[in-house]
């Protein structure tokens, strides 16, 4: 894969562990694409929750070792393997998975993962759109089955995925609720699509949005901290209502006779069970929404390739988020 001229700097983890295990190489071969895949000069990439648990070494994704994380970037196309006939050098993408990794200077990604990057977003922002917008779209159209007209709680939406739901949920003609831990936050949610606004660090919020919804209660509820809230969840929804979880970190005890009463129901995600023809149905909308306007990522902490470990640490104890987290390669 290497071609032996060409180095790059990058982030290479040698063992499972701590942030520290992420390593800043200056001396890492940049690869050179084949049949089907595409190099991009990496301008930012995406930080993800579950790029965390991936270099803990406790998620059921185990990469071999050494390994670059990141699959969320956006750059320039540097060259193209035979066959990968979509690109052409110079055109501007982002992606929703690499093969090499994205925390590095050049990324190489199967070409049915690369997708055009409108004008009118920047590279930050076209790194915040890979797993937090699919999984956006995939939860509340795939899993939630919304329909315009209904409910949503967003519960968890100051970060890269709940901003992407709110936006969405309300292109397709949903009323949206957020919650999210810092009034900065709060005023981001409702500025991105949500009608209403809670804090979920707040010990009445809860009740405060019971009273919003009243008897009726919420028809969906994107769950991001499952452990924490899916007893309440039960609680708020509607008849034949969905919690969707999308995050959780840890098991939690709830009363199966919540669901019985109201008939609703608890559906897990995930993003990669989605098939290529479902990545390419949600690329299509989505890039529907870059064109009209309502997909607007927002980019909240940013940090160099010398930070990573820093990032690593931020995101998971994070003390409120703002947008979704990049790393900045230019
Ligand atoms: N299932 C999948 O396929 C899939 C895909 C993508 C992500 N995920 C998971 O989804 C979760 C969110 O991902 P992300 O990229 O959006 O992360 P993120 O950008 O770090 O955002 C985390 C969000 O969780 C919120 N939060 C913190 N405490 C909360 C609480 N008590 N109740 C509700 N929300 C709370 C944060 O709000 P404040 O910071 O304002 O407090 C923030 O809005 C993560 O667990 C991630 O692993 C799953």
């Amino acid at each position: 894969m290497a071609t032996g001229l060409k180095l790059m700097r990058a982030i290479r983890v040698f063992e499972f562990g701590g942030p520290e295990v992420l390593k800043l190489q200056s001396d890492v071969a940049v690869p050179t694409p084949k049949d089907h895949q595409v190099l991009i000069k990496v301008h930012a990439c995406g930080v993800n929750p579950v790029e965390t648990y991936i270099r803990s070494g406790t998620h059921k994704i185990k990469p071999l070792l050494p390994y670059t994380p990141g699959s969320d970037v956006a750059g320039v196309i540097e060259a193209v393997g035979d066959n990968a006939s979509t690109f052409k050098k110079g055109d501007r993408v982002f992606t929703t998975s690499t093969i090499s990794g994205g925390y590095a200077e050049y990324a190489l990604a199967a070409d049915h993962t690369v997708y055009p990057l409108p004008e009118k977003l920047d590279f930050k922002q076209g790194a915040a759109i890979g797993i937090p917008y699919f999984t956006a779209y995939r939860a509340l159209l795939h899993s939630a089955r919304v329909k315009a007209g209904e409910s949503v709680l967003v519960h968890g939406a100051s970060g890269g995925v709940g901003l992407a739901v709110c936006q969405i949920a309300r292109a397709y003609g949903l009323k949206v609720l957020g919650t999210a831990g810092t009034g900065e936050g709060q005023n981001i949610v409702l500025q991105n699509g949500a009608h209403e606004v809670f804090n979920h660090r707040e010990h009445n919020y809860i009740d405060k949005i019971k009273k919003s919804v009243g008897e009726k209660g919420i028809d969906v509820i994107i769950e991001m901290l499952a452990n924490v809230n899916l007893n309440n969840d039960l609680n708020l929804l509607s008849r034949g209502g969905r919690v969707i979880v999308v995050g959780s970190r840890g098991p939690i005890e709830i009363n199966p006779r919540d669901t019985m009463t109201k008939e609703s129901s608890i559906i897990g995600v995930a993003l990669y069970s989605s098939t290529k023809e479902e990545f390419r149905q949600y690329a299509a909308a989505l890039q529907a929404g870059m064109e009209i306007g309502w997909l607007k990522p927002v980019i909240g902490s940013q940090y160099s390739l010398e930070k990573v470990a820093q990032a690593h640490e931020n995101i998971i104890h994070s003390s409120g988020a703002t947008g979704k987290m990049i790393l900045l390669l230019e």
